[in-house]
Order: C-alpha cells, then sequence, then structure tokens
C-alpha cells in the first residue's frame, strides 16, 4: 500500500468512525494537548478524562501551573499514579514560562527540551497541536503496523523501537496529520485491539499480512522478560 493511500484510508475511516469528542481535542490548544498526553501514558481514557477537566479548572494556562505551588499540583494528580508525570509537568511548565515565554514551541527541537517531552510527546504536541507533520509511535501504533506487516520485533523491547519509528515516519503525511495521527491510536485502541481485535471493521484488513495468513493472534511479538 503506497504511504499516500496508507494516510488517506486511516484519515478518511478517522473522520467517520474514530474519537473526535474528546476534551482535549475541542480547542486546540498546546497546552490542553500537553496536559492530556501526559495524563495519557499512563492511564486509560475514561479515567483520565475527569481529571483532565478538573486540571483545567484550577490550572488552566501553562502560566497558572507554572506558579501553583508543587503541593496543589501533586493533589490534583492523587489518584492517577506513575507521580513523575505530575512534577515533569509542573517543571515543563516552569520551563516553557522561562525558556519560551509561556507559549509551547511548535519545533521538535524544542519541545525535546522540555521535562518529560520524548518522541512520542513530541510527535503528539506537533500532530494534535499544529495539525504539523510528526510521526506518532506508542503501544497501539506498534502493535498495528507489527500485525499489518507481521514484523519480527518485540514491542516491548526499546531497542526494536527505531524500526517502528522508520515505519511510522515512512506512512506520515504531509497534510492532515492530526487526523491521521488520531487515527492511527485510534485504530490501535478500538480496532486492532490486544485481545480480539476487530478485523471485520478494520480499514486496512485487505492490506494486513496478518490477517491474510490468519496469524493475527500470533502478532505482535513479544520478548520474555
Ligand atoms: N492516547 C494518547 N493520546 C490520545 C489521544 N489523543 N486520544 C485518545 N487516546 C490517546
Amino acid at each position: 500500500l503506497p504511504a499516500h493511500a496508507f494516510a488517506e484510508t486511516v484519515v478518511t475511516w478517522q473522520q467517520q468512525h474514530g474519537r473526535n469528542d474528546l476534551p482535549w481535542q475541542q480547542a486546540r490548544d498546546p497546552y490542553h494537548v500537553l496536559v492530556s498526553e501526559l495524563m495519557l501514558q499512563q492511564t486509560q481514557v475514561a479515567t483520565v478524562i475527569p481529571y483532565f477537566n478538573k486540571w483545567l479548572t484550577r490550572f488552566p494556562d501553562v502560566q497558572t501551573l507554572a506558579e501553583a505551588p508543587e503541593q496543589e499540583v501533586m493533589a490534583h494528580w492523587q489518584g492517577l499514579g506513575y507521580y513523575r508525570r505530575a512534577r515533569n509537568l509542573h517543571a515543563a511548565a516552569k520551563t516553557i514560562v522561562a525558556d519560551y515565554d509561556a507559549v509551547i514551541p511548535q519545533a521538535a527541537s524544542e519541545l525535546k527540551e522540555i521535562p518529560g517531552v520524548g518522541p512520542y510527546t513530541v510527535g503528539a504536541i506537533r500532530s494534535f497541536a499544529f495539525d504539523a507533520p510528526a510521526a506518532i509511535v506508542d503501544g497501539n501504533v506498534k502493535r498495528l503496523f507489527a500485525r499489518l506487516f507481521e514484523l519480527p520485533y518485540a514491542v516491548n523491547h526499546s531497542p526494536h523501537d527505531r524500526h517502528f519509528w522508520k515505519i511510522s515516519e515512512h506512512y506520515t503525511p504531509n497534510t492532515n496529520n492530526r487526523r491521521f495521527a488520531q487515527g492511527l491510536l485510534d485504530l490501535g485502541a478500538t480496532i486492532c485491539k490486544p485481545q480480539q481485535p476487530l478485523c471485520h471493521a478494520c480499514p486496512l484488513q485487505q492490506s494486513c499480512r496478518a490477517f491474510a495468513n490468519d496469524s493475527v493472534a500470533d502478532y505482535p511479538k513479544r520478548k520474555q522478560s
């Protein structure tokens, strides 16, 4: 499947069947994207939604978060777990105020200098906030590509991540990247699920090697840990 056809398939599917009513999608505010993506790193969408809404009520913008006391920031994260994310988010706000005049930058080279912002979050902010071309790879995207191409790479082995990034970069379009990136995440989360994937409803079924070879259950490969 040529890259442009792949992107168009994902974009069209996202428009018709993807998630477009999530609270962090509404304003297209880079700060909303930053907050939600850090919350979503180890936590389910349904759990994140009320935390995200309360967070924005108390810390509506980067400046307010940067100036808030540590203890209050931590209190608003209480229950989400992985508290390093909250400390990173607070540090990120302080860095954005100090170094970028409280404006979240668009350039990958600047974004990756912000505390807690790794390659995934760079791609998410560039895609979701700015609709700018940027590849995105998370667990959902790795599983989708692993099945689509019957990849031998273990998804829980970080030295293999570069293979998934290469593939994601190859298929990332120059336009409509917000919808494309959201479509990849939505397909992975709602169709190409870990258990009982809904292949009959998948727009990529005709291109999927694992589906053709009846090997969907054998992918993604995992390294014994
Ligand atoms: N998980 C991480 N980012 C997400 C997003 N923008 N929408 C849904 N799930 C996500």
